[in-house]
Parts: C-alpha cells; sequence; structure tokens
C-alpha cells in the first residue's frame, strides 16, 4: 500500500492566521487545505493566496458545494485551487457540473484538478454508487466537527464504511478531529489522506506534530 499523504486543515478565521501556520509547517505536509471556515472568512483570497505561496504544494478549497457546480467549481479552480469538495447531499447534477469544469482544465494543461465528495452527514449507497458512476474518483470520509464535540467517536461501523468505498474503487480521506494515535485504526486500508487541522495547529510543537502524523503514515503503510 502506498504510503497516505498529509493534510493540514487551514480552519482559521483569518488568512493572517493561516499564513503564520503554513510559514512553518507547509513543508511539512503534501496538501494544504483552504478549510471550510477559512473560506467563509476570506473567501477566494485565501485560496489563491496559499497556491501562489505554495505552488508545489497540492492546495484543496474545502468549500462543501452544494449548488451551483459549475460557477462555484470555476472560482475555486481559477484562483488556484487543485482539489475541491462537494457536500454528500449535493444533488447530483451538482457534482457532475463541478467534476466537468475540473476535467476541462485538466485536459487544458495536465494539471490534476479534482473533485472530492465530502462525507459529513447523511448519504446513501445508491448516491455513491451514481458518484462513482459520474466519475467521482475521491471521498473525504469525515466525523463531522460537531458530531466529534458530541461525543461520537470512531467505530466498526465507520470500518465497514470504508471497506465498501474502497471496494467500490473510491481513494479515500480520512478527517474529523484526528489525532495521531486514531491512524493504526485505519491501517487495513489503503488510505490516500489523512487530514488534519486542529490536533497539529494546537500543538505546542506544531512541526512535531506533523513530523508524527507522518512517521505514523510511514510505520504502518508499508
Ligand atoms: C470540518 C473540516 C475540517 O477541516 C476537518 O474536520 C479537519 O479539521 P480537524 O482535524 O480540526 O477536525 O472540514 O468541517
Ligand atoms: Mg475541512
Amino acid at each position: 500500500m502506498s504510503v497516505p499523504m498529509l493534510q493540514l486543515a487551514l480552519d482559521n478565521k483569518s488568512l493572517k492566521d493561516a499564513l503564520a501556520t503554513t510559514r512553518i509547517l507547509a513543508k511539512e505536509v503534501d496538501v494544504i487545505e483552504a478549510g471550510t471556515i477559512l473560506c467563509c472568512a476570506e473567501g477566494m483570497q485565501a485560496v489563491r493566496c496559499l497556491k501562489s505561496l505554495y505552488p508545489e504544494r497540492i492546495v484543496l478549497a474545502d468549500i462543501k458545494a452544494a449548488d451551483a457546480g459549475s460557477i462555484l467549481a470555476s472560482m475555486v479552480y481559477d484562483n488556484g485551487a487543485d482539489w475541491m469538495t462537494v457536500i454528500c447531499c449535493a444533488p447530483i447534477a451538482t457534482v457532475k457540473t463541478a467534476l466537468a469544469e475540473a476535467k476541462a482544465r485538466t485536459e487544458k494543461d495536465g494539471k490534476e484538478r479534482d473533485v472530492q465528495v465530502e462525507l459529513t452527514g447523511s448519504w446513501t449507497w445508491e448516491e455513491a454508487a451514481a458518484w462513482k458512476e459520474a466519475g467521482i474518483r475521491q471521498v473525504v470520509y469525515h466525523r463531522g466537527r460537531d458530531a466529534q464535540a458530541a461525543g461520537q467517536g470512531w467505530g466498526a461501523e465507520d470500518l465497514e464504511k470504508i471497506e465498501k468505498l474502497c471496494s467500490m474503487g473510491f481513494d479515500l480521506s480520512i478527517t474529523g478531529g484526528l489525532v495521531v494515535e486514531d491512524l493504526p485504526f485505519f491501517k487495513a486500508f489503503p488510505i490516500k489522506v489523512f487530514i488534519a487541522g486542529r490536533s497539529i495547529r494546537d500543538a505546542k510543537d506544531p512541526v512535531a506534530a506533523a513530523r508524527e502524523f507522518k512517521k505514523a503514515c510511514a510505520a504502518h503503510w508499508k
């Protein structure tokens, strides 16, 4: 199995705070996420700024688009995002129109753009089959921030869903209040990306925290 990538989620309330974090952490991670909170606070300026400062990193705009797929996808890609998210409850038309924008740009300049379906909240296996049919390759398996705060942990039910999503051929990102000790729980699966925000950003030593994540990925996915 390939070693999973590490994505740093920047759910900061200001671009200034986000950039204070990336200044010390950008070179420690593979993917830099303009988090939902940062995108709401600062808009496309955040995406544009992150890609122009870190062109060698994958930049993900976690906008969790629910509608207007074509317009929102054009906005994030034209501001430098490589990947974006569409929320799982979005109509399939939104998934398809966002994906069409990604594909058009990839075909034009050869640089990969992609759409991830964000699995926060309710979704069905019929919908998952429709995403696959539409050409979606990546999904984000997400324990929502609020669900986590309300006490939701990781469990056997998550592993069953993750196994089924993998067997359908999706590449998975895993996220939601992850701490480095959580990683071995997922080690049976070919996880593409682990996404961490608070446990790295708010650590006493964020660089050491990011390195611990990388070390755990290398140790458990050989
Ligand atoms: C919340 C998100 C966050 O970016 C994701 O949960 C990662 O951040 P953290 O590790 O702090 O939970 O998309 O909706
Ligand atoms: Mg996020």
